[in-house]
């Protein structure tokens, strides 16, 4: 039955009249999600040079969640789908000395980046975060204080997620920090992924908390709402979502 589904192209006009078709109409339910190799394709090479001037401003968001990281005052941190690295930045206008290392997926991003000067004390390497641990050991780097994710571990499904958190675990001293699309109930779980699956969109909600529970490196896990002041909201059809909903910092034991 899914094969017969609905698809669409992802040219800007179809995505456009898709929205309004979503809003209009009960056709969401009707519809099939891409699969992940479709929006990690998308990431990689698709999304153009013009959406790169909007990743690399300093949003209000984005110098709150800076503080949060730079709160645990890291010598090192590493992020996993930096774009063009802003968060890199201002976790550097709080903290100078810190050592600031970026995985990214869009070599034109970290092209972009560099052209622009948006991180220029930053080190960037091309990949995705599933392989974190080889890119990192390819430049030498066994380990880091800090790794964290901002609305890059939500576009990833749960094998490479699964990938993701294993690098994450073994390259991360003291703490894991995701901003993400989280689900603070089995509700949100629940409606979220059957959102996913029901029509066009690469966000893949998760409990991270939960991810984490019980693993023996953890020492303790906090979690804190953006504020609303802040956060961003999308129109997704009928509905508005916030694509990152609350901050996950995982405190690690020594490895
Ligand atoms: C919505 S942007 C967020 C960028 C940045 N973290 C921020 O907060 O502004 C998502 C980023 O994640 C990257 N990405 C998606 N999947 C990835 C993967 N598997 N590995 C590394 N980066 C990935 C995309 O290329 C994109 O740059």
């Amino acid at each position: 039955m899914a094969n017969r589904m609905l698809r669409l192209s992802s040219s800007d006009l179809k995505h456009r009249l898709w929205r309004m078709a979503i809003s209009a109409t009960p056709i969401p339910v009707l519809a099939r999600a891409r699969e992940s190799s479709f929006w990690q394709k998308h990431w990689r090479e698709t999304i153009s040079d013009a959406e790169f001037p909007g990743y690399a401003q300093a949003t209000d968001l984005k110098k709150w969640f800076a503080q949060q990281v730079a709160s645990l005052a890291p010598g090192s941190v590493l992020e996993f789908g930096c774009n063009v690295g802003a968060n890199l930045r201002e976790i550097g206008v709080l903290c100078p000395a810190t050592q600031l290392y970026g995985i990214e997926l869009n070599e034109r991003a970290i092209a972009w980046s560099k052209a622009n000067g948006v991180a220029p004390t930053a080190r960037f390497v091309c990949g995705s975060m599933g392989d974190a641990e080889a890119l990192m050991q390819g430049i030498g780097v066994d380990q880091v204080d800090v790794v964290f994710t901002s609305a890059a571990a939500m576009h990833c499904d749960d094998a490479i997620f699964a990938s993701a958190k294993a690098a994450a675990l073994k390259v991360a001293r003291r703490a894991i920090v995701h901003m993400e699309f989280n689900a603070w109930s089995p509700a949100d779980l629940q409606n979220a992924r059957n959102w996913r699956s029901s029509f066009l969109s690469d966000r893949w909600i998760r409990d991270y908390p939960g991810e984490y529970s019980g693993h023996h490196r953890v020492e303790r896990i906090e979690t804190i709402g953006v504020p609303l002041a802040i956060n961003y909201v999308d129109s997704i059809g009928r509905l508005l979502v916030s694509d990152v909903n609350g901050l996950v910092v995982v405190h690690l034991k020594p490895g």
